[in-house]
């Protein structure tokens, strides 16, 4: 069979500030999902939160993009809401962008990231024998948050020894996107190995070029990964929240396994995104259904694992990968690098640059007082050397 696994996210409401969504929404948003695995749009789905994001993790034999999925999503989105809403918490529909889209909700809010792949968990398939996978979901972090982990998850075996396995050794095709360009989807792609200093050049710039998908080459059949990569106040044309991505990644076999690819997390690297959007800070690893009460809105990313069984279900069973203790240590070094970070408060790297400042109001703040400068010398007229 073919199996769709669909991710979509959205904030669409928190207490006491950006921090979770109320239990009576998660409840709402469950509703949903139960309801379409009742009607058969769903094989099977699952409901977590990471910070403020719902995150709705769905099977489905629709391909990507089918209108009947992303229509329930968006009443699980809309439900919840309306939850949010009657009891007066923080930012109700904030990632519902548009009134009622037609199709699919890619460019109306929430973050989509979906796989399409052949299924066949038998013995003798040679390829998946059986399918295991990860969802990571982030919180207060810019699109482009995944582009150090995945890259060294998929492109280097200083963190990925796998990669010098046969099965794995033809190396993987990175897509990558341009964010800054909002007439469509404007993608590149380079392979690794050959690739990989192209591959950096991009991946460095966060907030423009993000991984949007990751293909096995070889296996030209079994995508490994999808990454959302909307901007959110790309689409919006203003800021209306941070884009907190989210990532599907297949795992063992003919991919890097699940302890290779956490290990990339292990750095609690630094992404933008914390408080207001505007801020430096590093994304730290928690477990799912964990608030936002960090620090400056520490970015979270948590990880939840699954199997799929031959008919498409997998929420009977489910790892909660960061939830252990063996990531504390992780934990508190993104502590103390979040507090050596805001140590310089507002000073040069510890926030996003002009163009990135999420709170339009920043910039605001800076255009009022631009029309104020005055000239106190003109710049004599200078003949440049031959
Ligand atoms: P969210 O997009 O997660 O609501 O975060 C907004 C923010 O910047 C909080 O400081
Ligand atoms: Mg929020
Ligand atoms: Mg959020």
């Amino acid at each position: 069979m073919r199996i769709t696994i669909s991710v979509l996210k959205a904030d669409v409401g928190s207490i006491g500030g950006h921090t979770l969504p109320s239990p009576a929404m998660l409840a709402a948003a469950r509703e949903e999902i139960q309801r379409g695995i009742a009607s058969g749009v769903l094989l099977d789905g699952f409901v977590s939160h990471t910070g403020d994001d719902i995150a709705l993790i769905m099977s489905h034999e629709r391909g990507n993009d089918s209108t009947a999925v992303h229509q329930l999503a968006w009443r699980a989105f809309q439900n919840a809401t309306a939850v949010a809403a009657e009891a007066g918490l923080y930012g109700a529909g904030q990632d519902l962008l548009v009134d009622a889209p037609s199709g699919n909700l890619r460019g109306a809010g929430p973050a989509v990231a979906e796989l399409t792949f052949e299924h066949n968990p038998v013995k003798t398939n040679k390829v998946r024998a059986s399918e295991s996978f990860c969802v990571f979901a982030a919180d207060k972090c810019g699109p482009g948050a995944y582009n150090l982990p995945l890259f060294l998850s998929f492109a280097d075996p200083m963190y990925s020894a796998g990669l010098m396995l046969p099965k794995l050794s033809k190396g993987f095709r990175f897509k990558i996107v341009d964010m800054d360009n909002t007439e469509g989807d404007s993608v590149i792609e380079l392979n690794a190995p050959e690739d990989y200093y192209q591959i950096t050049a991009l991946l460095r710039d966060n907030e423009r070029f993000g991984i949007a998908e990751i293909h096995a080459r070889g296996f030209e059949h079994q995508p490994a990964a999808a990454v959302s990569t909307q901007r959110l106040h790309n689409i919006a044309g203003t800021y209306t929240g941070k884009d907190d991505p989210i990532a599907i990644v297949r795992n063992q076999g003919i991919f890097p396994a699940p302890e290779e690819i956490l290990s990339t997390f292990a750095k609690a690297h630094y992404v933008g995104g914390g408080a207001r959007g505007s801020h430096v800070m590093p994304l730290m690893p928690v477990a799912l259904n964990t608030a936002v009460t960090g620090l400056y809105c520490i970015p979270l990313v948590s990880c939840v694992g699954f199997s799929l069984n031959g008919i498409g279900q997998f929420s009977g069973n489910s790892v909660d990968f960061f939830n252990n203790t063996a990531w504390d240590i992780v934990r508190h070094r993104a502590q103390e690098k979040g507090i050596a970070l805001r140590e310089q408060g507002w000073s040069g790297a510890s926030m996003l640059p002009y163009t990135e400042l999420e709170y339009g109001g920043f910039r605001d703040t800076v255009e009022g007082l631009l029309s104020r400068f005055r000239f106190e010398h003109k710049t004599p007229h200078v003949v440049p050397k031959k």
